[in-house]
């Protein structure tokens, strides 16, 4: 097979402009799927992103193309996810491929997500065709979204190419372009092995099996190849591509894109951004793999179950191999039992990982609130991180609390401007900028803290601009804040599970909705109870609950012992269920509803 025939491309876009959807008109036009085979978003293999209309994994396909110049291409196309809590999954995909298709809903115009892709595109030097999507719309305005792209991301979008992938129409010049446009791979099949593992996915029978794209050299079936990052060697069983179902061939030459088995259990075995080489004539250097993502918002996730704790861990093994962005470690709640503390890259990722959890392996869980991770400078000059509130050292020993910051990106109608900065001032961002992208569009730009972004600026914000606004954000590192840890106590104990962190002037707002709330739900003991809410030594909220003797047998009147039985044993059920702090027993709903008021 000559290489000089392969193209490899993603197609990157802003959520909902059309990249699936022109992803199936490819394949149909290819000739890849019939069309009596097609189903909308063929490539959204995972059940939740057919539910919830998104892509979240990567997905590779191989096409074959023959082009008006006569020739037979192999066209390898990796869709891609458009969320900005996916971006990993993006940059990665990019790195396997030599261009890529620009899609901009022609009735949209550029939004958030158009502008941080086509920068990860333009960072690994990729060739970008700019398509102007539905344009069967009676609102597309492709002249002014051509202006858009071109001030805004600075490349030459006059030969743009106006497709719609609902109807079909453009996709014939769209392919055409792709085989004029993007370079062929170029790669020696001659020289020692080199494949970049893009991805990963584990099947029950063949283990682990790596998404690869061949660099230089060829992989084949039954060959002795070597994993650079942990010097392993492994026997390859099978070597695939593509179509979009797998496929096996005999082997895979410079450029190609496909995947490889070798009974491969773990996932620290085959690391995603490593490089795959020959036993026998190792290449002297791995690829350039990927910057290794850190999660930055935690949450711990509980079995509902408690014996329940190794399926969970079990199956959040198997996950992080397919989503290797995923954190976990053990941690012990005295509410909730035994579990995992997690970390993501966002709070969709979060929310994705849960459901996929209940759905792919069968696990029922609890989450806890989110929250993000702190850098804590000790008076003794060390830093410290905290995943978790009980990571906090007293207030003694901390010099300074440092969180997360994002720049944010904010697309929007300018009627909505003076909305949308009230809200950021509110979630203590500090103003940036702002430009005028078309006449009634503006970007805005803010810095904020993650922890106030992921309580629920998005919801916020969607209600404030009606839909209308799109957002991005990096991350900008760490910034000290004025922060502290609410201690809550009961019976003049602190509770461990009810700590959180906020800003000190939202200290007691949210420690009087923490109290309140457990005031409401823990039942009056035998005894007064005061509920406090301290930052250190100083108690700045404080209830009680009221002292009660529950007479369970006030309303056996007679002398019926074994009806008195029952209603005491009843009781003695009922304080089963309540986990003991202290003298105090407290439900888990009690535990469970804190979580939604932090
Ligand atoms: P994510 O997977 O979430 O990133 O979205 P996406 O970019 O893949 O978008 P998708 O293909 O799911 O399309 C979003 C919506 O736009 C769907 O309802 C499509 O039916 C619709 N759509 C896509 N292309 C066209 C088009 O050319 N014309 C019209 N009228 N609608 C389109």
């Amino acid at each position: 097979m000559k290489y000089d025939n392969i193209r490899n491309f993603s197609i990157i876009a802003h959520v909902d402009h059309g990249k699936s959807t022109l992803s199936d008109r490819l394949l149909e036009a290819t000739g890849t799927i019939e069309k009596r085979n097609m189903k909308a978003q063929l490539l959204d293999r995972l059940e939740i992103e057919r539910e919830r209309g998104i892509t979240i994994k990567s997905v590779p396909v191989r096409m074959d193309y023959k082009a008006a110049d006569g020739g037979n291409y192999v066209l390898n196309l990796i869709d891609t996810p458009g969320h900005v809590d996916f971006s990993y999954e993006v940059s990665r995909s990019l790195a396997a491929c030599e261009g890529a298709v620009l899609v901009v809903d022609a009735a949209q115009g550029v939004e958030a997500q158009t502008v941080a892709n086509s920068y990860l595109a333009a960072d690994l030097d990729l060739e970008l065709i700019p398509v102007l999507n539905k344009i069967d719309l009676p609102s597309a305005h492709p002249e002014q979204v051509k202006r858009e792209l071109e001030e805004i991301i600075g490349i030459d979008a006059g030969d743009a190419v106006p497709v719609s992938a609902k109807t079909g129409e453009g996709v014939p010049e769209l392919l055409e372009r792709i085989v004029r446009d993007i370079p062929a791979p170029s790669g020696d099949a001659s020289a020692p092995l080199q494949a970049l593992i893009f991805d990963s996915v584990y099947d029950n029978y063949r283990g682990v099996i790596c998404y690869v794209r061949v660099v230089n050299g060829t992989l084949s079936a039954g060959q002795n190849v070597r994993f650079m990052a942990t010097a392993q060697d492994y026997e390859l069983t099978e070597v695939g591509v593509f179509k979009p179902e797998m496929i096996q061939v005999g082997a895979l030459g410079p450029g190609e894109v496909g995947y490889i088995c070798a009974s491969i259990k773990t996932i620290d075995e085959a690391r995603v951004g490593d490089t795959v080489t020959e036993s026998a004539r190792p290449a002297a250097e791995p690829l350039a793999g990927y910057k290794k993502v850190k999660p930055v918002v935690f949450c711990g996730f509980y079995p509902i179950e408690r014996e329940d704790i190794n399926q969970l861990r079990e199956a959040l093994e198997k996950l992080q191999i397919n989503d290797s962005a995923i954190s976990f470690e053990p941690e012990n709640s005295a509410a909730l039992g035994f579990g995992f503390r997690c970390g993501f890259l966002g709070l969709l990722h979060m929310e994705i990982a849960k459901e996929r959890l209940s759905r792919e392996f069968g696990v029922d869980l609890v989450a806890t609130a989110p929250n993000v991770v702190y850098q804590i400078l000790l008076t003794d000059g060390s830093v410290k991180e905290a995943h978790r509130p009980s990571d906090f050292p007293e207030q003694v020993r901390i010099e300074e609390i440092r969180e997360p910051y994002i720049k944010l990106s904010i697309f929007m109608p300018d009627q909505f401007v003076g909305a949308a900065m009230q809200l950021c001032q509110e979630k203590r961002g500090s103003y940036s900028g702002m430009d005028y992208i078309a006449p009634e569009r503006v970007r805005l730009t803010y810095d904020m803290p993650l922890a106030e972004f992921i309580l629920d600026f998005h919801d916020r914000l969607k209600s404030c601009t009606r839909g209308y606004a799109s957002l991005d954000y990096e991350h900008v590192g760490f910034r000290a804040a004025n922060l502290v840890k609410v201690d809550v106590l009961l019976q003049e104990e602190p509770v461990d599970a009810f700590s959180f962190i906020c800003h000190a002037d939202q200290a007691y707002h949210r420690g009087h909705a923490v109290v309140g709330k457990l005031k409401e739900l823990i039942p009056r003991q035998l005894f007064e109870v005061p509920v406090q809410a301290a930052v250190g030594k100083k108690v700045i909220v404080r209830m009680n609950i009221k002292a009660v003797r529950k007479d369970v047998l006030a309303k056996c009147y007679g002398g019926d012992v074994t009806r008195k039985r029952k209603l005491l044993e009843k009781q003695k059920e009922g304080k089963k269920r309540m986990k003991q702090v202290g003298h105090v027993s407290i439900p888990q709903e009690a535990f469970l509803a804190f979580m939604d008021v932090t």
